[in-house]
């Protein structure tokens, strides 16, 4: 991002020809910060002691362009569904990168998985664990399966992103030996499901390293208990995503490079302490690696004052940004053609949702808003358009990627007639 002449530039393009050219709400994202922050994460979370993998968690964002770009890097991918996956196919990734997670994966979506050849899939429960035994032993098609463990350890996020509570619906407690044992030696019975590992991911947008390394202790200390008192040899360990972004200048997050050496060196610690040995530690940041690479632009609209608040409102809103109404998530922004100007108003940035908690932004000090003005939002590259809806028959705005002064659509934005797309009047034959 750069400010050239009070307008603002992303990867080299003026945010204000975008709006012109591909109108507004519109996502954008800076390519290269994608690209920059995937080869931190190559470049820093490495060890001497055992092989790494860097996985995208495809649902902070999932479209072609950006799963080529970590098909390019060499990267890996999460999926947890169907859709996810048959948009990894359609990409073009190779499937011996995807790691196919969920709590309640489909029999279609088991199917899938083996039918497209998805190397590993991220075990939730024993009820899975045999039904993906019975259709690998069925089609006799090798399988690699990790086994999710919820190792039950609280971080200190919004109750919604939380995973390691112990009533948490992901995985299988850590304390629950004779589950994980009865997984594992039902796949070791089988001829073609392959046991690997385990996995834990303990929430999202976590600044505590303290959680971090409660986790590493605990996984670590379960496989070397498995391994003495169970004969059980264990290959791999996913430590899964979660790395705090930031939003507004109330977060702190950790850079690549510290949250990448704080595993590391915790991992090897423990297994040295522990004395257990793995070939590799997976991790799998979703948010981290598109969060700050994202930008929202908004054209502002009419505006109003009430007793205690000035509005300011904006041509999109909770149905392009659901996290501010779901998590209460705060956001900063800047008015894109006024950049360096005195911010002498406090407003109230609103949505045009029919809805009161369609509000994006409260009191943020802007310059002086005015009707046509660009909104820039911040930060909004993670669950922003992945967790976009129709709302109010919104459409979903178009994402741009701008990179060395080019920008391209790799979204195209929603039209009316798209979202008629599904309107039918068809008889359902019983
Ligand atoms: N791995 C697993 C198994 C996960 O469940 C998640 C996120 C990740 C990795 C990636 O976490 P990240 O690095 O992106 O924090 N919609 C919410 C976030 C839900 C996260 C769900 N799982 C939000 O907008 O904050």
């Amino acid at each position: 991002m750069e400010n050239k002449q009070s307008m603002m530039y992303i990867g080299g393009v003026p945010c204000h020809k975008l709006a012109e050219a591909c109108g507004t709400p519109l996502y954008l994202y800076d390519e290269k910060a994608i690209e920059e922050k995937i080869k931190s994460y190559q470049t820093y979370f490495q060890s001497d002691l055992f092989d790494t993998e860097i996985i995208y968690a495809s649902k902070a964002f999932a479209a072609k362009a950006m799963f080529q770009i970590i098909s390019e890097r060499g990267a890996s991918l999460d999926v947890v569904s169907g859709g996810e996956l048959y948009l990894a196919m359609e990409a073009g990734m190779p499937m011996d990168k995807i790691y196919f997670h969920g709590n309640n994966k489909t029999d279609e979506e088991l199917d899938m998985a083996l039918q497209y050849g998805c190397k590993t899939i991220v075990l939730d429960n024993l009820m899975e664990c045999k039904r993906l035994i019975e259709k690998a032993d069925a089609k006799q098609k090798e399988i690699h399966v990790i086994i999710r463990v919820n190792p039950g350890v609280n971080a200190h996020t919004h109750k919604y992103i939380v995973t390691g509570d112990p009533n948490s619906k992901f995985g299988t407690l850590i304390e629950d030996r004779v589950k994980i044992l009865e997984m594992i030696h039902a796949i070791q019975a089988s001829k073609y499901v392959v046991y690997d590992g385990f996995h834990s991911h303990i929430g999202s947008q976590i600044f505590d390293a303290e959680a971090f390394h409660v986790t590493i202790e605990r996984m670590i200390g379960l496989i070397k208990d498995l391994k003495e008192k169970n004969q059980i040899e264990t290959r791999c360990l996913n430590l899964g995503g979660g790395f705090g972004v930031r939003y507004t200048e109330e977060d702190d997050p950790m850079t690549t490079k510290e949250i990448s050496h704080l595993l590391i060196e915790k991992c090897e610690a423990e297994m040295k302490k522990q004395e257990v040995t793995l070939d590799k530690i997976m991790i799998e940041p979703g948010r981290s690696i598109v969060a700050e690479a994202g930008y929202t632009l908004y054209t502002v609209g009419f505006s109003k004052k009430t007793p205690n608040k000035e509005y300011v409102f904006i041509d999109g809103g909770m149905s392009d940004n659901l996290r501010v109404a779901l998590y209460e998530a705060k956001y900063d922004c800047d008015i894109a053609n006024k950049m360096g100007a005195d911010k002498t108003n406090c407003y109230t940035i609103a949505g045009k949702c029919c809805e009161s908690g369609d509000v994006l932004i409260e009191d943020v000090m802007l310059p002086k808003a005015e009707e046509n003005d660009l909104l820039v939002v911040y930060s909004t590259g993670a669950y922003g358009y992945s967790m976009a809806n129709n709302y109010n028959k919104m459409r979903k705005p178009a994402v741009v990627f701008a990179k060395n002064g080019k920008a391209r659509i790799v979204i195209r934005g929603e039209e009316y007639q798209d979202m008629m797309r599904y309107e039918t009047n068809e008889e359902v034959r019983i």
